[in-house]
């Protein structure tokens, strides 16, 4: 589908991604952020109509931070729909279903009222250890810190999240869909572990925490109390062997096969260094 493609979320790890992959292929885009001109908040109504005028597609990205996003959304979906917007494509979660909390909710949306979507359901991303919260404590500490246990994650790079947004925006027919983006396999924290500090070059460990610690550093991130909650379960849910599966959904998008993490973990060798101490 040809058309201008609005970008939420343009600026955070998938889509700034994604916009780098529009421009490259030369398929114009608009991007929608709080520091973008035209400015664009999902929590102020009135800065919608800019943001959505001439869009044939766009990318929504649901933010953590902002509290009753969903139904913010589910308004702005409405006004998109009557502005003639014709293809939506969502990031949501793996194993988190339509009609579920959160991203769930706006995934039920489109099912019920669009007639052009996808949504994409990936499992953790690879970036959650070189951008915020773990970046910090591997960075000063040596340590990331979860509630995941021994339990298997089949992470998957956010570069290669942006590839499956590209495809679906770009398909030449309705995908009407949702797939779930994995890597090429599950490792657990403890092996995360293990192949960033071969990248980086020094000792870096897996420490656990309870689940009630895990979403107190959420909350120190300015999530949420309620979205905090909801994440650290969610990560629970990796020690349990929920999230230990991978899926086709990458492959059957873009044809091509995901990052590993070890590809990952050495492109990003420098984000983890410490800075020298001056001389
Ligand atoms: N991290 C994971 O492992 C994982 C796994 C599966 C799914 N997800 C989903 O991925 C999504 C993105 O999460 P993330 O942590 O990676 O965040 P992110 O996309 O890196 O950053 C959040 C984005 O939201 C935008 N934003 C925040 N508040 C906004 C507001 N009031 N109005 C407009 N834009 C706003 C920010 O743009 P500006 O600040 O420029 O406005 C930024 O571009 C979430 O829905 C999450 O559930 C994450």
């Amino acid at each position: 589908m040809s058309g201008l493609v609005l970008v939420t979320g343009a600026t955070g790890k998938t889509g700034r991604s994604l916009v780098s992959l529009l421009a490259e292929s030369g398929v114009a885009y608009r991007t929608a952020s709080r520091g973008g001109a035209p400015r664009f908040d999902w929590s102020q109504a009135k800065t919608w109509d800019a943001a959505l005028e001439g869009v044939a597609s766009v990318y929504l990205v649901v933010p953590p931070a902002v509290d009753d996003a969903p139904s913010r959304m589910a308004a702005f979906l409405e006004s998109a729909m009557r502005k003639g917007v014709h293809r939506f494509v969502l990031l949501s979660m793996a194993s988190l279903p339509a009609g579920g909390p959160g991203s769930g909710q706006v995934h039920q949306w489109l099912k019920d009222n669009s007639e052009d979507w996808a949504v994409l359901c990936p499992s953790a991303f690879m970036q959650n250890f070189s951008e915020g919260l773990n970046l910090a404590s591997i960075r000063d500490e040596d340590t990331i810190y979860s509630n995941t246990g021994t339990g298997r994650v089949p992470f998957i790079s956010t570069v290669d999240i942006a590839r499956a947004a590209f495809a679906a925006l770009t398909a030449p027919a309705a995908l009407n869909s949702e797939l779930t983006l994995t890597g090429v396999e599950s490792i657990s924290y403890d092996r995360v572990a293990e192949l960033i500090s071969q990248a980086c070059g020094r000792p870096i460990l897996h420490t656990q925490i309870s689940t009630a610690a895990m979403a107190e550093r959420f909350v120190s991130r300015g999530l949420p109390e309620g979205t905090a909650t909801f994440l650290a379960a969610a990560y629970q849910t990796i020690a349990g062997g929920w999230q230990d599966r991978t899926a086709e959904g990458f492959r059957t998008l873009t044809g091509g096969s995901p990052m590993t993490f070890q590809a990952f973990a050495a492109a990003n060798a420098d984000v983890w260094k410490r800075a020298q101490a001056a001389v």
